[in-house]
């Protein structure tokens, strides 16, 4: 029985997400591939001081990392992901060797998670970017709109975001692209909420989606809305967080997005920042600045515990 990694938890009141590039030589190989295998163990031996706070971590490892510290073949749809450069704004591709997505329901449980393992791989990877998201009231993301209603739930939320039989050596994985985002909240506040809901397509106080009849074709929602060829709707699972510094003047979203293939969430990409049609670009961009961008392969628990044995 496959178990995947705790990819499909419910949005928790914090998050942490943490991202290393691994030094080269086998000595730091080897010492990525003993932390997976001691992974689970740590996050039992922190979650458990408080066990109604969920705490949860999801490991990835990115394109370029993998032949380095596994001696195993690569997943067929794992590569880097593109830079997406739109006439006027642009998703950059930074680097990521090895992700850490910890969910739970208190910060002080993310961040000791964080420090355990960047304690054990003190030496041998370098943390690149470390993001601390929390929940703003009714999953609200720093725009002052609620995020995350469209998720898929139950089976579904699976089928979106786990690999199937389609690739039956990576079944129970999953593909992740995290995303951080900047917001420029003063331009963003001048403009009349009627055109914010027109920006994303929702009500932003009652949350309803606005019919389809008046909502710009450049609205958020509708050029993430992806159907395949009989037009069945393509989702993905989102667990955006905000995070910011408001004495420095950073507000942010930092989008997490898992799928059952990368080729999901890079036609989100191309359509926001390329436009669907060309030009057509998501108007969330004129507010919102992408500064880093990265794919990551998720293995299952049963594959992730094989790899740390090697
Ligand atoms: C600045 C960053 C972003 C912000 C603030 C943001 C915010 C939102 C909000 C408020 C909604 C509507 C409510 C909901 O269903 O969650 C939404 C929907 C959605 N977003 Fe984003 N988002 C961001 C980036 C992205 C990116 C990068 C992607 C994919 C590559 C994405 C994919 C989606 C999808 C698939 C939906 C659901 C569409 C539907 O089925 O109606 N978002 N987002």
């Amino acid at each position: 029985m496959i178990e995947p990694q705790a990819v499909l938890a419910p949005l928790s009141r914090a998050a942490l997400v943490l991202v290393v590039t691994v030094h080269d030589g086998d000595e730091a190989a080897s010492r990525t591939r003993d932390l997976c295998g001691d992974l689970s163990g740590l996050v039992r031996s922190v979650g458990f001081r408080d066990l109604d706070a969920q705490l949860s971590c999801v490991v990835g490892f990115g394109a370029a990392a993998w032949s380095r510290i596994f001696d195993s073949p690569a997943p067929r749809r794992l590569h880097k992901l593109p830079a997406i450069r739109g006439e006027k704004h642009e998703a950059p591709s930074t680097p990521g060797d090895v992700v850490f997505h910890i969910r739970a329901g208190r910060p002080d449980l993310c961040f000791e998670l964080a420090t355990q393992i960047l304690t054990r791989l003190s030496g041998a990877a370098t943390p690149v970017d470390e993001t601390q998201g929390f929940r703003f009231f009714d999953f609200r993301d720093l725009l002052g709109f609620v995020d995350g209603t469209e998720n898929p739930t139950g089976d579904a939320s699976a089928k979106a975001a786990l690999i199937g039989a389609e690739d039956p050596d990576f079944a129970g994985g999953s593909y992740l692209v995290v995303q951080k985002y900047l917001h420029d909240l003063d331009a963003w506040n001048r403009l009349p909420v009627e055109a914010q809901n027109r920006v994303i397509g929702r009500d932003k106080l009652s949350n309803v989606e606005m019919p389809d009849e008046v909502t710009p074709s450049s609205a958020h929602r509708m050029l993430t809305t992806i159907k395949d060829a009989d037009g069945n709707e393509i989702k993905i699972m989102r667990d955006n967080m905000p995070f910011g510094s408001p004495a420095a003047g950073e507000f942010g979203t930092y989008f997490i997005g898992y799928a059952a293939s990368p080729t999901v969430i890079e036609q989100m990409l191309r359509n926001m920042f390329i436009g669907d049609p060309t030009g057509n670009y998501d108007r969330i961009l004129d507010f919102s600045r992408a500064v880093t961008g990265s794919l990551f392969f998720v293995p299952s628990l049963t594959l992730l515990d094989t790899l740390g044995d090697s």
